[in-house]
């Protein structure tokens, strides 16, 4: 089968048929991918919901090289012979993408001070690389009744934008979703049914993919800041997945694990629960060595500086934030 050839920002390069705008950006590099928050390479039928992937296709084919007449979602098109694309290049993309930004802030509390995700937070890395400073919104935020989850996870419904990764987790790793979005519109919201609780042995990935704080770990809530504690390749002999696992430290002591994830924040491997919650002791683990947090991350660099690339113009920012 022929590679089809595809141009983004101006950098070619050959891929797949059947490869997404967003693949062929990911396999150039960081610099010309867009940001995804709903779309996840190992879940299926995930993408399409939250339109931060949004890009400008200036050249259709080679056989057909009309543009695009919109703005279209690259983890949900394909990439056609010939094809030029506009990410960070175009005015259009960023500004659109300013809006997206705007939009998914509307309902969401700033809550970062108090929040478990806070540094590894895509919303927050979206929102600081590629939103507005100030929002326009000036009605009442949604609040919804709590609804407790489970005895492992805690849902935030406030924080959530319904991306849909957490219910295609339990759709597709665990046997029985008892989960999922009710409602719509505005008042649509993630919700068990019938007063579920949501303890199947794989459902703590949902918080690993949780974009935001929507779902966090019961067990490790409140215990620290994520950039205080130190990262650790750890595996153990497990009966019910690869036991490949990211051991969270401080000092010798485990705080929480989770799984590893890619440069994307995507997880590699599923991990189970027992895996998660149940084993905290150093004992409980062989250690291979320091995880890198490849994401621009505050874990990784422990300050939002100079590497992180901006979009907005650099007069448009604080001065401190050039430093
Ligand atoms: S709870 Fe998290 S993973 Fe689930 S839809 Fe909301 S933001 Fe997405
Ligand atoms: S990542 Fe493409 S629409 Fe959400």
């Amino acid at each position: 089968m022929s590679l089809l050839k595809v141009t983004i920002d101006g950098k070619t390069i050959e891929v797949e048929p059947g490869t997404t705008i967003l693949q062929a950006a990911r396999q150039i590099g960081p610099d010309v991918a867009p940001p995804a928050m709903c779309y996840y390479t190992k879940l299926k039928t995930s993408g399409g919901y939250c339109r931060t992937c949004l890009v400008k296709v200036t050249k259709g084919s080679e056989k057909d090289p009309r543009p695009m007449p919109k703005l279209v979602a690259s983890c949900r098109t394909t990439v056609m012979d010939g094809m030029e694309v506009q990410n960070y290049s175009s005015e259009e993309v960023v500004e659109a993408r300013k809006g997206v930004v705007e939009f998914l802030l509307i309902n969401h509390p700033l809550d970062c001070p108090i929040c478990d995700q806070a540094g590894e937070c895509h919303l927050q890395d979206l929102s600081y690389e590629n939103g507005r400073s100030k929002s326009r919104y000036e009605f009442k935020r949604r609040t919804f009744e709590k609804i407790d989850i489970g005895e492992k996870i805690q849902l935030h419904m406030t924080r959530c934008i319904l991306c849909y990764r957490c219910v295609k987790v339990a759709d597709q790793l665990t046997p029985g979703r008892v989960h999922g979005v009710i409602n719509r519109g505005e008042v649509a919201e993630i919700s068990t049914y019938i007063q579920n609780a949501v303890d199947n042995e794989f459902s703590g990935n949902m918080i690993d993919v949780c974009p935001v704080g929507a779902l966090t770990d019961k067990t490790f809530r409140f215990k620290s800041r994520v950039w205080f504690l130190k990262p650790v390749d750890a595996h153990r002999d497990c009966d019910q997945c690869s036991g490949k696992a990211v051991v969270w430290k401080y000092g010798n002591e485990i705080y929480r694990v989770t799984g590893r994830k890619d440069q994307w924040g995507e997880v590699d491997e599923w991990i189970c629960n027992t895996c998660r919650f149940e084993k905290k002791s150093p004992s409980d683990w062989v250690e291979e060595g320091p995880r890198k947090i490849n994401r621009h991350s505050v874990i990784s660099q422990n300050h939002y500086g100079s590497k992180t690339r901006f979009v907005a113009s650099p007069e448009s920012l604080p001065q401190k934030q050039l430093s």
